[in-house]
């Protein structure tokens, strides 16, 4: 099946998709800190993209762009449907999800417990793979529960290759169907990342992209001696500058100063308020930007609690910038 070609060196950089975090104006804010990473929507089920409100669920601003939309459902025809929503809608790729353990997800026959059954997400790829001509990739775990069985895992990406899938994003750890909640998945079972490097190195035709726990430059830049990439979330949206500086680190290119980077926003943050927005729908996703940094707090203080007040708009983007400033002189 013929699949458009994606570029190695966009791989090499992504965020995750998060849930409640990774929306359209948070895509926006990592779009300005890291001009070549690929970025995620949070997941939508497929069921949804056919029948919901697209305009909030597909909502994408055109500088996210190279942007992915990742789906979740196990039901091969309805993924086909939204996949071609999606690519109608502007998506450069359609992920799938193999890797989320909640309750909600297992009941509803997707996310992690998909990895107990290849054939089925390779039934669900092809249906994808022909509905659509961008790239669809999966983002899986190791395994399930208890499971420690490479060869399992192998035969897993062996499956789903087979039906068209070439880009792997691998969690690398197993997810506990029972007993933990979503945020003690991603924190408890242990992190395997050698089952990621040994299937790029077993399967040199395969990009892999490995996810879970990387939080420096320097972890970054080791993990890309044996994959093709590199997927960040939590450290990425904490901490966004980390973003910018392995954009950089990645491109050879020089790093930005915070403020000015966070200056690039004021068109986008304008335009929204001018439609409605209220402001702290995107300051939100600010925060985290001094993060570290001598006055780090006191730019999340003003800016988180003047986001809520009614009429927020830049002005209070530039209070919260003059109060870090003045707290790093006093620091220098
Ligand atoms: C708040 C939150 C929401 C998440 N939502 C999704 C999701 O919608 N789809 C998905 O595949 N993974 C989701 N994840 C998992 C992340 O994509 C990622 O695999 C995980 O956080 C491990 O990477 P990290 O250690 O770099 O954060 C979510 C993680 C967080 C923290």
């Amino acid at each position: 099946m013929p699949v458009a070609p994606l570029s190695i060196d966009s791989l090499r950089l992504s965020v995750a998709p998060m849930m409640d975090w990774t929306d359209s104006h948070c895509r926006v804010f990592h779009r300005l800190l890291a001009p070549r990473a690929r970025l995620y929507t949070e997941m939508v089920h497929a069921n949804a993209v056919l029948q919901g409100d697209r305009a909030r669920l597909l909502a994408r601003d055109p500088v996210e762009n190279p942007v992915a939309l990742q789906l979740g459902g196990s039901d091969p025809a309805l993924l086909a449907g939204a996949a071609r929503v999606g690519q109608e809608h502007g998506f450069d790729e359609i992920n799938l999800n193999v890797g989320c353990p909640s309750d909600r997800v297992q009941a509803g026959r997707f996310g992690a417990c998909l990895m107990k059954e290849p054939t089925l997400v390779a039934d669900s790829v092809s249906a994808m793979v022909a509905a659509v001509d961008i790239p669809v990739t999966v983002k899986c775990r190791l395994g399930v529960d208890e499971e420690n069985d490479y060869d399992r895992f192998a035969g897993f990406i062996d499956t789903v290759a087979s039906a068209g899938c070439r880009i792997f994003f691998v969690h690398a750890r197993n997810a506990w169907l029972k007993g933990l909640s979503p945020k003690q998945n991603r924190e408890v079972p242990p992190l395997r990342y050698d089952w990621a490097y040994r299937i790029k190195r077993e399967r040199p035709d395969l990009i892999i992209a490995v996810n879970g726990g990387i939080a420096t430059v320097e972890d970054s830049l080791l993990h890309l001696q044996h994959t093709d990439g590199v997927m960040l979330g939590r450290a990425a949206y904490h901490d966004p500058y980390l973003l910018h500086r392995l954009d950089a680190a990645l491109s050879g290119g020089e790093t930005l100063p915070r403020a000015q980077l966070l200056r690039a926003m004021r068109p986008y943050v304008e335009s929204r308020l001018d439609q409605g927005l209220a402001l702290k729908h995107i300051a939100r996703h600010l925060l985290g930007l001094f993060h570290g940094q001598p006055g780090g707090r006191a730019f999340r203080q003003v800016l988180s609690e003047g986001a809520h007040r009614n009429g927020a708009d830049w002005t209070l983007v530039e209070q919260a910038i003059a109060a870090t400033e003045s707290r790093l002189q006093s620091a220098a």
